[in-house]
C-alpha cells in the first residue's frame, strides 16, 4: 500500500489554542472547563480518521513578560491549563479509536509516576496512550515544582534520557501471560513473570515491583518535539512520533533527514518513526471564504500576546527591553529555553542582534504564522507538497479556533486527501501501534 499521512490534532487543555487570540474567535465555545468540551472535539478528529488528539503542556502561566501574571489572566494567555491526562481521559471514555497523547515533563516528575499514568490511560482505553516527553525550559515551571532555578538545556536531556530508561523499564516489568487469575487454585498470578526493576542511577531511584500490568500496546506510544541538535539525539533515541514545524519544503526536508539519521544512529529503523510537522489551516470551499475567514482571524492577535509568549519561550523578559533595541550577544546567548527558536529568528532577519520587534516578526508567535488557506484542494496541494516532498510523514494541525476549525479540516480537507489516495479512510485496528503500523514491543524478561 502507498505511504499515508499521519494525522494528529494539536490540542490544548485550557482556555485558548496554541493562540491566544482563539478565544476571542466569536465561533470559540468557552466550556474548557468541562468535559463535553474536550470530548466533542474528540469526536470531531474520530470522525475525520485522525491518528491521535495530544494535548501540549507546560507547568506555569506565561507569566515571564515583566515578571507578573496580571497581563496573562488578562489577556487569558494560556492562563488556563487543565491536567493533561485527566482531560485524556475524559476524551478516552468518549472515542473508541481515536489515539490519546498527553505531555509530561522529565524534569520534574518521578519516572514511576509517569510510567503509572500512562500504563493506566492504556489500559483504560484498549490501547491508545501516547506521553509527549517535554523537558521544562521556563522558571515559571521550576518556581512552581519547587526549584529556584530552570535546568540547563543540555542536562534537562540526560536527565530525561534517564528518566526514559526508566519508564520503559517498569513497562517492561510484567509479562504479558503474567496474570492467571485463577479461582479454583487462587492463584492471581505468576510471579516468575513480575519483576522488580532495582534501578539506581544518576537521577533516579526506583525500585519496583510496577503495579500496572503490561498494557495493551506493551509501550504507550512516545512522542518527543527536541529541534536542537541535543534534543533531535533524544527524539532519534527514544521518539516514535516526532513533532517538528517546517517552515517550507526546503527546510523541512533538512530538518526530517536531520531526524531520520539521528533514528538510524540509534539503531533504531527510520521507517519506525513518524514525522509530524506543524500546521495551521484555514479552510472553505472558495478561496475568497477562506481568505475571509483569514483577514477575520489575523485582526485578533494583540502584541502582548506575541510579547508574554516569547518570554515564556525563550525564559526572557521581553518586557526589559525597548520594542526596537536589539538583543546583545550575552543576552543571547544567555537563553536557556527554545534555543531553535532564536536561532531561526537571527537566521530570518538577517540579524546577529534582533531586537523586540524583530523576535514579534519573525517568529510568529502567537499569530498564525505560515497559516494555510484556501480551498480544500489548495490546502491538500500543500501537505501533499510537504508529504510527497520528504518533509514529514504526517501533520500536527493546529486550530485557529475550537472546535471550528477541526470540523472545517474534517468535512473539507480529510476527503480531498483520501480521494488523493494521500490518508487512509478507516483505522487499521484498536490500539494507536495498529493505526501508525507500530509493532507491539516484547517484554524483556
Ligand atoms: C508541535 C509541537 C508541540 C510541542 N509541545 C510542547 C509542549 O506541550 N510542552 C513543551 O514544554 N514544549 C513543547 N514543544 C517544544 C519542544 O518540546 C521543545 O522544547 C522545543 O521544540 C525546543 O527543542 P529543544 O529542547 O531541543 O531545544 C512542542 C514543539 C512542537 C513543534
Amino acid at each position: 500500500m502507498a505511504r499515508q499521512m499521519v494525522m494528529v490534532g494539536f490540542l490544548q487543555a485550557q482556555n485558548c489554542t496554541n493562540l491566544p487570540m482563539s478565544w476571542r474567535h466569536p465561533q470559540s465555545r468557552l466550556d474548557f472547563m468541562s468535559a463535553d468540551y474536550y470530548q466533542d472535539i474528540g469526536r470531531v478528529l474520530e470522525r475525520g480518521k485522525f491518528h491521535m488528539g495530544f494535548f501540549d503542556d507546560r507547568l506555569a502561566m506565561p507569566d515571564r513578560f515583566t515578571g507578573d501574571h496580571a497581563h496573562t489572566v488578562e489577556h487569558g494567555i494560556r492562563c488556563v491549563k487543565l491536567d493533561p491526562v485527566a482531560v485524556l481521559m475524559a476524551m478516552g471514555m468518549a472515542t473508541s479509536r481515536l489515539g490519546l497523547g498527553a505531555t509530561c515533563s522529565t524534569t520534574y516528575y518521578e519516572p514511576f509516576h509517569i510510567a503509572r499514568q500512562f500504563a493506566t490511560v492504556d489500559q483504560l482505553t484498549g490501547g491508545r496512550a501516547a506521553w509527549n516527553v517535554v523537558t521544562s525550559l521556563n522558571e515559571g515551571e521550576a518556581f512552581n515544582m519547587g526549584r529556584n532555578e530552570v535546568v540547563e538545556h543540555d542536562a534537562r536531556y540526560d536527565r530525561a534520557d534517564e528518566f526514559l530508561e526508566v519508564v520503559h523499564g517498569h513497562w517492561n516489568s510484567w509479562d504479558d501471560d503474567a496474570l492467571v487469575m485463577d479461582r479454583a487454585s487462587g492463584r492471581f498470578a505468576d510471579p516468575a513473570k513480575v519483576r522488580r526493576l532495582d534501578h539506581r542511577g544518576t537521577h533516579f531511584a526506583s525500585r519496583g515491583p510496577f503495579t500496572v500490568p503490561r498494557s495493551p500496546q506493551g509501550q504507550p506510544v512516545i512522542i518527543q518535539a527536541g529541534q536542537s541538535g541535543r534534543g533531535r539525539r533524544f527524539a532519534g533515541r527514544w521518539a516514535e512520533v516526532i513533532f517538528a514545524a517546517a517552515r517550507n519544503l526546503q527546510s523541512g526536508h533538512a530538518g526530517y533527514k536531520a531526524l531520520k539519521d539521528e533514528v538510524a544512529a540509534a539503531g533504531r529503523d527510520p521507517a519506525e518513526v513518524f514525522v509530524c510537522t506543524l500546521a495551521t489551516t484555514v479552510c472553505a470551499p472558495t478561496r475568497a471564504e477562506a481568505e475571509d475567514k483569514m483577514a477575520f482571524i489575523e485582526q485578533l492577535p494583540e502584541e502582548i500576546d506575541a510579547l508574554s509568549l516569547l518570554s515564556e519561550a525563550l525564559d526572557f523578559d521581553f518586557g526589559s527591553k525597548g520594542m526596537d533595541e536589539a538583543f546583545s550577544d550575552a543576552e543571547l546567548a544567555g537563553i536557556g529555553g527554545m534555543q531553535t527558536m532564536r536561532d531561526g529568528v537571527v537566521r530570518a532577519s538577517g540579524k546577529p542582534n534582533p531586537t523586540v520587534r524583530d523576535f514579534i516578526t519573525f517568529s510568529g508567535r502567537a499569530r498564525p504564522h505560515g497559516a494555510m488557506v484556501g480551498t480544500p484542494s489548495d490546502i491538500a496541494d500543500q501537505l501533499e507538497e510537504l508529504f510527497t516532498g520528504g518533509a514529514c510523514d504526517g501533520f500536527v494541525i493546529a486550530a485557529t479556533h475550537v472546535p471550528g476549525a477541526y470540523i472545517d479540516f474534517v468535512d473539507l480537507v480529510v476527503p480531498e486527501l483520501q480521494r488523493r489516495g494521500l490518508y487512509h479512510r478507516d483505522y487499521a485496528g484498536t490500539t494507536l501501534r495498529e493505526n501508525l503500523g507500530l509493532p507491539r514491543p516484547r517484554a524483556r524478561g
